[in-house]
């Protein structure tokens, strides 16, 4: 028998009674069941002492029944027995831990643990994170609480707050928890307040976690239990009262309704045939198969496209005439066109409608021109956009065995149009592509074909419908990538860029009217003048369209919007100066024409899908190199022109006054810079010459003066496209002096008025006339073979004098 040691303050001699799966704090109570032999003789030992204390320690593995020292923790509690009840085999404990204890020294073994021992002192670090702790703790443990036992009884705050030391706290949550006992002898083993409750932290932390989870999965599982519950309730319901009606079960009842749908329906007899052999399979399915859902929205579809209705055309020529003039400015031959198409409807009803093609670069109105031409028909207008379509089913459709299968595009148009007479825009045909799912510009032929498209069939519907009366209109910026069979059917109709002018027109009489009215202002509350839209049009866009230029507009309307809302009304004029503090700094500083250019340099003109562009064509001579070196991203087509330029040149180097010695020097470098313009296309085939030769004769070409045309090897100069858009690129950098090929003369009527006042247009028909005119030095050495003719300028009506351009000319001559 064993009584406390001397010194009870630091180490004592104590019996050590080790437990299962659980750890003894400080503080706590805790009651114990003790069966094992050891176990009993050391707590008899302790309670035979006088103040009833002995050692309580875990020990690491709960199966092991006999352990020694070495299967124990060596920090545990010093502990005092408050009560003990014996009965047969066991003794029933009740223990309240006291302090810390770390094992010293192994003393026995028999007949029980015994173990001189020695005090931790117990942390009293406080700080402000430890007090930070402190409350994280109390609310998480609320939190567990609160999701485990929402009425709980005591709030778990409230036995907390009987703790004021944080330490005791974090004891008395972790006997709570039911934490794994690595963890509890953790906290346990702490030695910093600040430790343990970080400890806590994290271990709280984790619990909620598994907590939520929990509920979580929990609560899925309820709620799909309750919602089938309920569903069969309902079902349960609907039928007893469908009973007490008399009436059939409830798919009947909505295939039934289906039916009656089809009845008023007005639909031709094969459909009406083929809607009814899906109607009888659907009375045959459970609306729970899978293929219920599939021939439901099969007959829906039916039931909604268009299939006899069609809107009634308002033909009234006049009447078209003003919608079309209310809506664009000019584009008078597309007008035309279109008012031609209604005299036709109007002659024969029958008459199939035309599919035209609206080809240009963004922005100038073709969509827009679309929508139009429906308002004047009075039809309704769908649009779609055929850009980046690869797969021909997108708009043919799926067959309905897929899984997800829908209707193409071209039916789910129709049946938004509701009647099968739209207009419908088919945007951006030149961007179609085509791959291993098929090709779509085929399929469309076949649906823009008139000699089939009155039985277009769409994969998914797989009946017949009839396109025949549909509008088509497609868009496209340009023509080269439309395939060849698909251009044959349909009529293009060209829509250019707009000049400055024109584009101050537009924006004057349409864009500031639809902007204000878009900001909620009236025409009388603010005033856009002229000065003003050009400053915009030049300072701050750059493109053949107006679209840029509507979005600017909007954005100072939206501007004076604002004011009048915050000041009151006063009606306010834009000037030009106070554009800049509206619409930020200048985007375009104006662009400027290169200046005395050293021989060799010629300037070109390129047609791009947006616009055309003024492009430097430059040629070196490489000493001791030889051929020709190409370089600039040029297309093939581009790299030809560059060889027949040269092939020409040579061939005629000596009218051209260029010695062979020359030519047999070496190599020729001509380089296309401005490599973000795509550059492909025969048009610079003048310019390749022209830089060439000024490089061979090093006389410089005229800077004042650009260039377009193909040529031939034989000095022929071909006709190229694109002239207005070219003459308007020229004149936006200053350039009015332009060489263009004899038989573009044509082009120039198109031209609007102003640009043909303001510049000169020399007509070539052959290299020669081009190079005369181009290199100043040269014209003499021609003077015998060059022709070149200035394109006379038309007359302007009310104007007797034979217009500007020969003071342009003039004056162009001078510099
Ligand atoms: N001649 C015009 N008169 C009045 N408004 C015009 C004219 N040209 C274009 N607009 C306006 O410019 C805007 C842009 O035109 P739209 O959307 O039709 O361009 P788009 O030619 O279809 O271009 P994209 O090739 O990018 O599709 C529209 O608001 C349109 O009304
Ligand atoms: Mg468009």
């Amino acid at each position: 028998m064993t009584t406390p040691d001397t010194i009870p303050d630091t180490t004592r001699t104590l019996p050590v009674l080790p437990i299962k799966n659980t750890v003894l704090y400080p503080y706590l109570l805790m009651p114990l069941s003790v069966g094992r032999e050891r176990s009993i003789k050391a707590i008899e030992a302790a309670a035979a002492s006088e103040d009833k204390t002995l050692f309580i320690v875990a020990q690491k593995d709960g199966r092991n029944e006999d352990p020694a020292f070495e299967d124990l923790y060596t920090i545990g509690t010093e502990a005092v027995i408050k009560r003990m009840e014996r009965t047969e085999n066991t003794i029933q404990v009740i223990v309240q831990g006291s302090r810390r204890l770390e094992v010293l020294e192994a003393q026995q073994t028999s007949p029980y643990l015994q173990a001189r021992l020695r005090a931790i002192a117990e942390p009293d670090d406080r700080d402000t994170e430890v007090d930070a702790l402190e409350r994280a703790i109390i609310d998480l443990a609320g939190r567990i609480q609160a999701m485990s036992q929402p009425e709980g009884q005591i709030g778990v705050a409230q036995i907390l707050s009987q703790f004021p030391d944080p330490l005791h706290k974090a004891y008395l949550m972790a006997s709570m928890l039911g934490l794994d006992l690595e963890k509890e002898q953790q906290l346990l083993e702490a030695t910093t307040r600040l430790l343990a409750l970080r400890l806590m932290n994290e271990f709280l932390t984790h619990e909620v976690q598994i907590v939520e989870l929990r509920q979580k999965i929990a609560s899925q599982a309820q709620t799909e239990i309750s919602r089938e519950q309920r569903e069969y309730h309902l079902r349960q319901q609907m039928k007893a009262i469908q009973q007490e009606l008399g009436e059939g079960s409830g798919e009947q009842a909505e295939v039934q309704e289906l039916r009656n749908r089809f009845e008023e329906a007005d639909l031709p007899k094969d459909v009406r045939d083929e809607a009814e052999r899906e109607l009888k399979r659907l009375e045959r399915l459970p609306s729970a198969a899978p293929d219920y859902q599939v021939t439901r929205s099969y007959l829906d579809l039916i039931l909604e496209l268009p299939w006899i209705k069609t809107t009634e055309d308002n033909l009234d020529l006049a009447r078209a005439r003003k919608v079309l003039d209310e809506d664009h400015y000019d584009l008078k031959e597309i007008k035309q066109r279109i008012v031609e198409q209604l005299a036709v409807l109007k002659l024969n009803p029958g008459a199939k409608a035309p599919i035209l093609c609206f080809v240009g670069p963004p922005g100038v109105g073709k969509t827009s021109l679309g929508q139009s031409i429906a308002r004047a028909l009075e039809r309704k207008f769908e649009r779609m956009s055929l850009g980046g379509m690869h797969d021909e089913s997108e708009l043919r459709g799926h067959r309905r065995t897929y899984v997800g299968a829908m209707p193409g595009r071209i039916l789910q148009a129709v049946r938004r149009a509701g009647v099968r007479n739209p207009v419908l825009m088919l945007d951006e045909v030149d961007k179609i592509g085509h791959d291993y799912r098929g090709d779509p510009a085929a399929a469309l032929l076949e649906i823009l074909d008139p000699a089939q498209n009155s039985e277009f069939r769409d994969n998914y519907l797989n009946l017949p419908f009839d396109l025949s009366k549909t509008f088509f209109i497609a868009t496209a910026n340009t023509l080269d990538t439309i395939p060849r069979p698909l251009l044959d059917r349909m009529e293009i109709l060209r829509l250019s860029g707009y000049s400055a002018e024109e584009k101050t027109e537009i924006a004057r009489r349409y864009l500031v009217a639809r902007q204000l009215k878009d900001a909620g202002l009236s025409a009388e509350q603010v005033t856009i003048p002229d000065e003003t839209l050009r400053v915009v049009i030049n300072r701050y866009t750059r493109e053949a369209g107006v679209r840029q230029l509507e979005r600017l507009i909007g954005q100072l309307a939206r501007k004076v919007a604002v004011r009048h809302a915050e000041h009151g009304a006063e009606s306010v004029t834009i000037g030009p100066e106070a554009v800049g503090e509206m619409l930020g700094p200048e985007r375009f500083p104006a662009e400027q024409a290169r200046k005395d250019q050293p021989p060799g340099v010629a300037t070109g003109l390129a047609w791009t899908e947006v616009g055309g562009e003024v492009l430097y064509i430059e040629a070196v001579a490489l000493p001791g190199g030889h051929d020709l070196t190409l370089t600039g991203q040029l297309g093939e087509v581009m790299r030809e022109s560059a060889r027949a330029a040269q092939s020409y040149i040579w061939s005629r180097a000596s009218t051209l006054g260029i010695e062979a010695e020359t030519l047999r020097a070496g190599g020729v470098h001509v380089h296309v810079p401005a490599g973000a313009i795509p550059k492909d296309g025969p048009s610079a085939g003048v310019a390749m010459a022209t830089a060439i030769t000024s490089m061979y004769t090093r006389l410089p070409v005229r800077s004042d003066t650009a260039m377009t045309g193909e040529i031939t090897l034989t000095g022929l100069v071909l006709p190229v496209g694109g002239i207005k858009e070219k003459m308007l690129a020229a004149r936006r950098t200053g350039i009015l002096r332009v060489i263009i090929p004899a038989d573009n003369a044509k082009d120039l009527a198109d031209l609007p008025n102003e640009i043909r006042r303001e510049m000169e247009f020399i007509l070539a028909a052959r290299i020669e006339d081009a190079l005369a005119a181009a290199i100043p030095g040269l014209a003499e050495r021609l003077g015998a073979t060059a022709n070149i003719r200035i394109a006379e300028p038309p007359r302007e009506a009310g104007d007797g004098r034979p217009a500007a351009t020969r003071a342009a000319r003039a004056k162009s001559d001078a510099r």
